[in-house]
């Protein structure tokens, strides 16, 4: 058995460093500073580990496809050579809009590489997430498919003038012609191809924006929280001793880029380390998940409450027909892990899941259960070495740090620790607001036992909670209120035993409308339509008035605890 990788917590609480930690990353060559592409990828061909599998990429429809370090380092050099060409400048913003396919990780290494700031969009957004997003993080560059274009972006792209280039990857698969591109965009390959291999990296402060990754709130507009080159000590630090990960691992994170984890944790933080990352490039399917498991010899696995919450659903059968030597080590992420889950994987693979516990402002994981501690089912962990923790309570413009093991609070983080968000984009304001007292305000609920665990209680606002993704209700009501049916709407967290919670909305019907089902389903499809199923209602409820507060706030406990 490969002993953990951090084996005294203690000690290595005591003795942390994050100047240490710093030293351990390679930094630009001659001293010009630190970038995250250089160190995921450029910094092993140095080292002579060209010949490493950095990905293998899974689809049905395509042959398995493993791409070394080496090819890597060239493919996200033509990247940053071709963004270059196009006049992309430090500081500029490239989102990409995609599923997961190869295109869209050497699209983020290359815009790293290029010194400026990369974003992903979530590919099944519908046009209005990606329209705000966009504009909020001022996007000059956006590279998509021409199916995801003509159907989410083409109608919004009016409304964005600082969006410059739409570069299109065209997919030989699916036979889309090169030579027809709508509205002016460029093409991938030719823009690809017409670069060349090498590529020099400029100085990069290790404290210039890198990524940038949104979020939502319970109130107002999604929130781009920007992150620096520097996060990388914390990817290192946490993929390596959080998950366990060495660089003669296969790994797989089964987060979608589009999501913070599926970022830091499904690329940066393997690639540092010097792993073979898997990606799959479909959606769920139990038996699917065993066999990646099984036959790409998955040694350590990150992966998400609800989508342990459906391989338990299908039964043990999948699981009992397969063998799964290789595996060392399981964590989850993204919304409190049941026991029973932590449990289940004890009986299926001999390895509890360890919960760990980050948001997308702290960049990286903050709490966590490791290898060589307890593993409590039910509690999210201890601090990361070098990641003060405590719980507080508000009072006014200053904290009062309470005794956790009494009652909950607000999980609170010492400031500072490198992968830290360094402001909202666009809403200095708001970022102001979650710093106290020199402390980070988490918006969780948590308590602490007499063992320094943490336990998960609630959000202090209301945001929701499905299948591991926020979901900001007052994004979801403002455009459910587009409909001409809608009066009032409140969108809120209904409880589900699969995906936490699910998206659901009550409504207030104007007159002259009917609550009948035809409603009820056209209420549904629009907000698919416009927001994608990810962030849509699955639900809706037609109430004749909403429960308010006396100040006009909608009671969104009340109905979330409803039977409706
Ligand atoms: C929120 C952050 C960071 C990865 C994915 C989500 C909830 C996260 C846990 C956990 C209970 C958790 C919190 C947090 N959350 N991990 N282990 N147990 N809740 O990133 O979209 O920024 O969401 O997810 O409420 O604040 P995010």
């Amino acid at each position: 058995m490969v002993p953990p990788t951090l084996v005294d917590y203690d000690s290595a609480c005591r003795h942390w460093s994050w100047e240490t930690e710093r030293a351990s990353l390679a930094g630009l060559p001659l001293g010009r500073g630190l970038n995250i592409a250089h160190e995921a990828v450029d910094r092993h061909v140095t080292d002579g580990h060209g010949d490493r599998l950095a990905f293998v990429f899974l689809s049905r429809s395509a042959a398995r496809r493993a791409i070394t370090y080496s090819q890597l380092a060239a493919l996200s050099n033509r990247v940053a050579g071709a963004l270059v060409r196009l006049g992309v400048q430090p500081g500029d913003r490239v989102f990409t809009l995609m599923d997961r396919r190869l295109e869209l990780y050497i699209t983020a290494l290359g815009t790293l590489k290029a010194g400026a700031t990369y974003s992903a969009l979530f590919s099944s957004f519908g046009p209005e997430p990606i329209r705000a997003r966009l504009e909020i993080g001022k996007a000059r560059v956006l590279v998509t498919t021409p199916s995801l274009y003509f159907r989410k972006v083409k109608s919004i792209r009016d409304a964005l003038p600082r969006l410059e280039q739409v570069i299109l990857v065209t997919d030989p698969v699916s036979g889309e012609p090169h030579n027809e591109l709508p509205d002016h965009a460029l093409s991938f390959a030719s823009i690809i191809e017409a670069a060349p291999e090498s590529f020099e990296i400029p100085p990069t402060d290790p404290q210039s924006p890198a990524l940038l990754h949104f979020t939502s709130g319970t109130t107002g507009t999604p929130k781009g929280a920007l992150h620096v080159h520097e996060a990388a000590v914390v990817h290192r630090a946490t993929g390596h001793l959080a998950l366990d990960l060495r660089p003669e691992d296969v790994y797989w994170c089964t987060a979608d880029p589009g999501w913070v984890t599926g970022i830091s944790y499904g690329l940066v933080a393997p690639l540092i380390v010097g792993a073979t990352a898997i990606v799959d490039r479909e959606d769920f399917e139990a038996e699917r998940w065993y066999d990646i498991l099984s036959s790409e010899a998955v040694n350590v696995w990150y992966t998400a409450p609800t989508a342990i919450r459906m391989l338990r659903r299908s039964g043990p059968g999948p699981a009992g027909k397969r063998h799964f030597p290789q595996l060392r080590h399981i964590a989850s992420v993204g919304e409190p892990l049941d026991p029973e889950s932590v449990r289940w994987g004890i009986e299926t693979f001999g390895l509890p899941v360890h919960d760990t516990w980050w948001q997308t402002e702290t960049g990286g994981i903050m709490i966590a259960n490791f290898r060589a501690t307890d593993n409590v089912p039910g509690s999210m962990g201890r601090p990361f070495p070098g990641i003060e923790a405590a719980v507080v309570r508000r009072r006014g413009r200053s904290l009062e740090i309470v005794d956790a093991s009494e009652q909950a609070g607000e999980l609170a983080l010492r400031s500072g620790w490198p992968s830290m968000f360094r402001t909202y984009v666009g809403a200095p304001s708001r970022y102001r607001e979650c710093f106290a007292d020199g402390w980070y305000l988490s918006g969780d609920l948590v308590r602490r036992d007499e063992n320094g665990c943490y336990w998960f209680v609630g959000r202090v606002d209301d945001a929701i909670q499905s299948a591991g993704h926020l979901v900001g209700p007052f994004e979801v009501e403002r455009v459910m209120m587009e409909h001409p049916a809608v009066a009032d709407v409140v969108a809120f967290g209904k409880p589900d035993p699969i995906a936490y919670e699910i998206v659901a909305a009550c409504v207030v019907l104007k007159t002259g409308y009917e609550a009948v089902d035809t409603v009820r389903l056209e209420l549904l499809a629009h907000g698919r339509r416009r927001l994608g199923p990810a962030v849509a209602p699955r639900e809706i409820t037609f109430l004749p008035e909403l429960p308010k507060t006396p100040s006009g706030k909608t009671l969104r406990r009340l109905l979330r605890h409803s039977d409706s």
